[in-house]
């Protein structure tokens, strides 16, 4: 009994002592092992008498689960600290870094090109816009046949004067809203997200962006345009690009321009990008309205300016060759990540 009372004092406070799972394993041997203190007391038992085993026997077996247990503690608690001690040495776990949305990457490259010119990068505009902003202040009228281009997702719901709300079909309502609270003279482009109730196929989307350029001042005229939208495709495309403009109609603009690009797979000799032609269509451009100035409050023959309007969709496309417009917003990883 002595004995006993000898090993539970001496165990217990080892076991407490013990600073790692190695010592602590050495006291389980010690203790309990094969041929441990506690262990040769139990294997005794078999030469004692009977009334001596009635005594030492459950008290080295209670004392045998006492220190089992303790053990057991133990080990989970320096267990628990091994694994919380930073080991240098180990080989680090690879961090995967996200990346840039091809779209983003485009949009970025072109905003960049176009502060570098000192043009300011205004942000927005609301998406829910109003059928002032969006067509009438454009030049666009009720009834004008050119409200027919933009096929339009129109809101249910009035806005707070009654006006009927739509879904943005172009950044073009952001000449006006700018105009409304700035002055002249001024250059800016407006990246944002715009809207069509459209069929979709490769080249159409009901979701995809703009981004909307608007110069204005005393005698900004085409010639500026000119320079700055052939420095601009240069720069992003890394090559010298002749540009070519050819007469169209939007009603926000007089004379209105479509913009063209050398083809920028081909270089102009023809292939399956610019169908044969040797040319792209890029953007849609022109000398702002008299009627778009006034909407925007100033005196036409004060003022004049240009505007454009260019698609990172197309842009993106071309650049890095993507086949469909809807891989942008397909949300396969197999697409993004070639970014
Ligand atoms: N807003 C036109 C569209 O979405 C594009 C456009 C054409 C913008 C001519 C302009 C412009 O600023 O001058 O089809």
């Amino acid at each position: 009994m002595d004995k006993l009372e000898q090993i539970k004092i001496a165990a217990e406070r080892e076991i407490k002592d013990a600073s790692n799972l190695k010592s602590l394993e050495d006291l389980r041997i010690k203790y309990l092992g094969r041929s441990g203190e506690l262990t040769m007391i139990l294997r005794s038992l078999a030469d004692m008498s009977l009334e001596e085993k009635k005594i030492v026997g459950p008290k080295a077996q209670a004392l045998r689960m006492e220190l089992d247990s303790m053990i057991t503690e133990k080990n989970k608690k320096l267990s628990e600290r091994k694994r919380s001690v930073l080991d240098v040495s180990r080989p680090g776990k690879k961090i995967k870094i996200g990346h840039l949305h091809p779209l983003s990457i485009v949009e970025k490259e072109i905003v960049d090109i176009f502060r570098s010119m000192s043009f300011s990068v205004i942000d927005g505009g609301p998406e829910v816009e109003t059928e002032y902003y969006n067509f009438d202040a454009l030049n666009i009228p009720k009834n004008h046949p050119a409200r027919e281009m933009h096929d339009t997702f129109w809101l249910e719901k009035l806005g707070n004067k009654n006006e009927r709300l739509l879904l943005r079909t172009h950044t073009s309502p952001m000449q006006i809203r700018y105009m409304e609270t700035h002055k002249p003279p001024f250059q800016i482009i407006v990246p944002g997200r715009v809207f069509r109730y459209e069929a979709t196929d490769a080249s159409h989307e009901i979701n995809f962006s703009q981004i909307e350029c608007l110069m204005v001042g005393k005698d900004v005229n085409l010639s500026n345009f000119k320079f700055i939208i052939e420095e601009f495709f240069a720069r992003l495309f890394k090559k010298k690009l002749t540009v070519r403009l050819r007469p169209s109609y939007f009603p926000f603009v007089e004379p209105g321009l479509e913009v063209d690009i050398q083809c920028v797979k081909c270089g102009g000799k023809g292939c399956n990008i610019c169908k044969d032609s040797g040319w792209l269509e890029v953007m849609g451009a022109g000398m702002v309205h008299p009627n778009v100035l006034k909407a925007g409050g100033y005196d036409p023959r004060e003022y004049q300016g240009f505007a454009f309007g260019v698609g990172p969709e197309r842009i993106a496309m071309l650049k890095y060759n993507i086949p469909d417009i809807r891989m942008f917003y397909g949300g396969d990883l197999r697409f993004i990540n070639q970014f």
